[in-house]
């Protein structure tokens, strides 16, 4: 999504190509992480570290090709101290009542920004990188960040809240760019 100044905190970290569409992986469903042990942790600081880079404010595991119910995300201003968050198995325990309108991007869609309507906040469960459950209340850009990464764990992508005319001018597009 929009872009955060890349500040780099450790330097044992990695970036990691990201899975961009028509890649069919993107498409995956994600299955639970089982535990929350050194190579998850690991996965989740290269996955901030790549974020931070491309620049973003989250990213879904999926995204670099592990199908594992994974965020990261960081909605800090860029004259706010970084944000940090990994956010493991999240379920969405509610949906506020209000709308919020956004036009949203994807790191694996480069290019395209669509006007998406959801809940304007959001309340969840998750497991953090400690292992212990967590509940979050989250609204403004946060809640909309959620939301979109939630879907990526579903196989779910911002084009899909096209019309179908347009999805497919949008993957026509794409599939031209991938080919070079
Ligand atoms: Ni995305």
């Amino acid at each position: 999504m929009t872009p955060a100044p890349y500040v780099s905190y450790l330097s044992s970290m990695a970036i990691l190509p990201i899975v961009q569409l028509p890649d069919a992986v993107l498409r995956q469903f994600s299955t639970p992480v089982q535990q929350v042990d050194a190579a998850i942790l690991k996965l989740a600081d290269n996955m901030l570290e790549t974020m931070y880079a491309a620049p973003g404010v989250g990213l879904a595991a999926i995204q670099v090709g592990v199908p594992k119910r994974l965020i990261v995300l960081d909605t800090a201003g860029d004259n706010e101290p970084k944000k940090p968050l990994v956010v493991i198995n999240p379920e969405i325990v509610r949906l506020g009542p209000e709308l919020r309108s956004y036009e949203e991007g994807c790191l694996s869609i480069p290019d395209v920004r669509v006007e998406i309507e959801r809940p304007s906040t959001v309340i969840i469960r998750y497991v953090d990188r400690e292992g212990r459950q967590q509940q979050l209340d989250a609204d403004g850009l946060l809640a909309t960040a959620i939301q979109h990464e939630v879907d990526h764990l579903d196989g779910k992508l911002i084009v899909d809240f096209l019309t179908r005319l347009k999805r497919d001018i949008v993957i026509r597009k794409l599939k031209k760019i991938s080919r070079g």
